[in-house]
């Protein structure tokens, strides 16, 4: 068994939708995923590069956020993990054990958070053996971040349980590693359990700029941004929300990060280091909107979900 199993990236995110077609579509023609499969009411989604999917929408009566799907090297570290949060007392939802094909394969077992977040972790999942040649489409998954209630407890279930390390704290977020990127996962010390928002990483500042300019295009406002982070990640961000409620990030040019030269900072050097103490170093962008503050915190969630409800019991009658 592995000595110091860790998760190495996080391949996407789990989503249920309320019209799986009407979500699918526009994670294809608006946010530029491709289709790769789909099985019963669940519908995967590929970026360009190699990672099997990014983004799975599986039709129910709610919108809600599933969970993450974390990637470890091999299937010692997979059994590792899960030998692990046993001990840790997690609330395993699937032993390991070989994975669905439609979904790519592998081998892998799932958990959930204190919080009740469902987290997946695999190996040998089958990756694309071509990348998509389109650089006005995104790349990969770049990161999820969470409402969590109770964040030190979910922070150290990331560090501890999967060996993520924490980049950067600051008094709203914390942000966690697990490859060179700044971060792929942060916990944000809001109302949870939640997403916050999810992100998707363009090749370069021109890609990200042609993919606003889709959206845009086919109708869909940019509710933040286009900015520089003026914080932790330093990385280009423009925010849009997404046919359920949820917050979608296009990002790029996130900082790399070298465990032995990185120095973590506190959220007292944070407060003290922000250009222009605001939320963009460019000093472009501008705050974000409240369509988008409704979204990161989960109320537009709730409220389009609520509607959806009261339409769908007024058709039944
Ligand atoms: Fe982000």
């Amino acid at each position: 068994m592995s000595a110091n199993p860790r998760v190495m990236a996080v391949r996407g995110v789990d989503l249920a939708v309320r019209d799986v077609e009407a979500s699918a579509d526009f994670y294809k023609r608006a946010w530029g995923l491709e289709e790769v499969g789909r099985q019963d009411s669940t519908v995967y989604l590929r970026a360009t590069g190699q990672e099997h999917h990014v983004l799975s929408l599986r039709e129910a009566p709610q919108a809600a956020f599933l969970g993450s799907r974390l990637a470890v090297a091999d299937k010692e570290d997979v059994d590792a993990i899960h030998a692990r949060a046993t001990g840790f007392g997690a609330d395993i939802a699937s032993v390991p054990a070989d994975l669905p094909a439609h979904a790519g394969g592998g081998y892998g077992f799932s958990f959930r958070t204190p919080d009740g977040i469902l987290q997946s972790v695999s190996s040998h999942v089958a990756r694309h053996a071509v990348r998509i040649d389109d650089r006005k489409r995104p790349v990969k998954f770049s990161h999820v971040v969470l409402r969590a209630a109770n964040y030190p407890q979910l922070r150290s279930f990331y560090c501890d349980l999967l060996g993520f390390k924490l980049s950067d704290e600051t008094d709203g977020i914390d942000f966690l590693r697990c490859s060179p990127d700044h971060h792929s996962v942060a916990l944000a010390k809001a109302e949870g359990p939640g997403l916050h928002h999810m992100a998707f990483e363009m090749e370069s500042l021109d890609s990200l700029l042609y993919a606003v300019g889709r959206l845009r295009h086919l109708g869909h406002e940019l509710e933040w941004g286009i900015g520089r982070h003026s914080g932790p990640g330093n990385n280009v961000f423009s925010f849009f929300v997404e046919p359920n409620g949820f917050a979608a990030e296009m990002t790029t040019e996130m900082d790399q990060v070298d465990d032995a030269t990185y120095p973590v900072r506190s959220k007292e050097w944070w407060r003290e280091n922000r250009p222009y103490g605001g939320p963009c170093a460019w000093g472009v962008a501008t705050l974000r909107s409240d369509l988008m503050h409704r979204a990161r915190t989960g109320k537009l969630l709730a409220e389009r979900n609520a509607c959806d409800k009261v339409i769908a019991e007024a058709m039944a009658h």
